[in-house]
C-alpha cells in the first residue's frame, strides 16, 4: 500500500462511530473520533 490510512468521524449516537470502525478493521487503518468530548453527552 502507498500510503498510511486514517480513518476520522464524527459521530452524534455512536452509528457512524462503529461504522468507521468497521471501516478501519477492514481496510488496516488508523481510526480516529472527532471532537469525542464534545458528544460525551449523546447516547452513542
Ligand atoms: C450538533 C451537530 C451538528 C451537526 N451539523 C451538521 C451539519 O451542519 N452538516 C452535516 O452534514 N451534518 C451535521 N451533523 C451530522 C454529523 O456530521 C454526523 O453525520 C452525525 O453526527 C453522525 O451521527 P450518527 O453517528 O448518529 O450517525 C451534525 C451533528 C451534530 C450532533
Amino acid at each position: 500500500m502507498a500510503g498510511k490510512i486514517l480513518v476520522a468521524v464524527f459521530s452524534a449516537s455512536g452509528v457512524t462511530k462503529k461504522v468507521g470502525e468497521e471501516i478501519a478493521r477492514i481496510a488496516g487503518a488508523d481510526f480516529f473520533e472527532v471532537g469525542k468530548r464534545h458528544t460525551d453527552q449523546s447516547p452513542g
